[in-house]
């Protein structure tokens, strides 16, 4: 019996313009237009295999070796609604002679190859990389653009995650959300000097929901309302100018200013939600004492305490001689071989090492450093595929 299946990988994408509000909570329209980059799937990948056959009697799920109920979640079944529906319209009804894979039931075995805990953006690696298996599970002939618009519907940012590079989300402004979807501003190789440094910082408690959250911004916060008309349309623009222009310094300035509105609007939610912590807001005092005589580096925070560092190749070992100075013995991912091209610098004589206390170890749990870089890979599944001949979890 023939037996269809893909194994893809998707990776991580982190935004400089903060996508944050619905204003169509199924379809997750936006109520803003949002930028993000890409970031490379050698530290942070999503892999995914999806195995369809006539042997399965039910569509099942295991994520990170647990199975899952796939009914109980509403947004993984409408990608799967919307993808089987496009390959019957696109290919099946077309051609008689084509498989009829959309009746087939499917397992889906899907694993991130970082802890969901540390709270890095899972989600939209996770469903991009699962709508971009299913589209080639289906052979659809669809774009990254079109297939954003499938994957907006498991998780707003997981549209961005189809590209690589620098990738904008177009809020648009059709009801059915046609016209919501991702768009690559410029590929991954366009600024190959652009990289970043991830800390993941330790915290106790279970944080609010990046769904709930906003929510809860759009129906309590004035902020937000100003955020949308006034700022974030021109921010846009500023951005992408700053990216095309490899404007280091603008770029940065940008994120740093678009991350402390992001999180001023969670605090003009009523009750306030906040996702930063001490550790963060260190973070944020150190690279200001490190920008003060010219923009080196950019934060930027999403709905947890970790920070996620912009910066150019030439300034990253003095970061982490910084960020180790202040949270010492953090485990310290260096795939990228930084150390092994230079050694440690010292900080730097103007730094002024008095603007945060020495944290107790562990605070920050680890440290990544990692770059811009490409979009969902197709991978073979006889040597990389999740499921073993049963259609089981290898
Ligand atoms: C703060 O995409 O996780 O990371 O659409 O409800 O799944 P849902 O939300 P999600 O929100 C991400 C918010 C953010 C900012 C961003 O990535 O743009």
């Amino acid at each position: 019996m023939t037996v269809f299946e893909a194994t893809c990988t998707a990776p991580v994408n982190i935004a400089v313009v903060k996508y944050w509000g619905k204003r169509d909570t199924s379809l997750i329209l936006p109520t803003n237009s949002s930028l993000s980059v890409t970031l490379s799937q050698d530290q942070l990948h999503s892999k995914t295999t999806i195995r369809a056959s006539a042997d399965f009697t039910s569509d099942r799920l295991w994520l990170n070796g647990i199975e899952e109920s796939i009914e109980k979640n509403k947004r993984l079944v409408a990608c799967l609604r919307e993808t089987r529906a496009l390959r019957r319209t696109q290919i099946e009804d077309k051609d008689p002679s084509a498989p009829k894979i959309s009746n087939l039931a499917i397992h889906i075995c899907s694993e991130n190859n970082f802890p969901t805990a540390a709270g890095l953006a899972s989600s939209a690696s996770g469903y991009a990389c699962l709508v971009y298996t299913l589209s080639k599970l289906f052979e659809l002939p669809l774009d990254a653009s079109d297939l954003s618009i499938v994957a907006r519907q498991g998780s707003g940012s997981a549209c961005r995650s189809l590209f690589g590079g620098f990738v904008a989300w177009e809020m648009g402004t059709k009801e059915d959300g046609s016209d919501s979807k991702a768009v690559q501003i410029a590929p991954e190789t366009h600024w190959p000097d652009l990289q970043a440094m991830i800390c993941v910082v330790s915290d106790e408690k279970k944080g609010t929901s990046s769904t709930e959250g906003m929510q809860l911004t759009v129906k309590t916060s004035a902020l937000l309302q100003h955020r949308i008309k006034e700022v974030v349309p021109k921010r846009m623009e500023d951005m992408i100018a700053a990216i095309h222009n490899k404007d280091f310094p603008k770029f940065a300035e940008l994120t740093m200013q678009d991350s402390n509105q992001f999180h001023a609007v969670c605090l003009d939610t009523y009750p306030p939600i906040f996702y930063m912590n001490d550790i963060s807001r260190a973070i944020i005092r150190i690279i200001t004492e490190y920008n003060k005589d010219g923009v080196k580096a950019a934060y930027t925070f999403d709905a947890g305490p970790n920070a996620v560092i912009y910066a150019p190749k030439d300034n990253m070992a003095e970061i982490y001689a910084i960020l180790s100075h202040y949270f010492p013995n953090a485990a310290f991912d260096d795939s990228m071989g930084l150390l092994k091209e230079t050694a440690l610098p010292s900080l730097p004589k103007s730094f002024d090492t008095r603007i945060s206390p020495v944290f107790p170890e562990g605070s920050v749990k680890q440290i990544l450093h990692t770059k811009a870089d490409g979009g969902p890979r197709v991978l073979d599944s006889a040597t990389h595929g999740l499921l073993n001949s049963e259609g089981l979890p290898k």
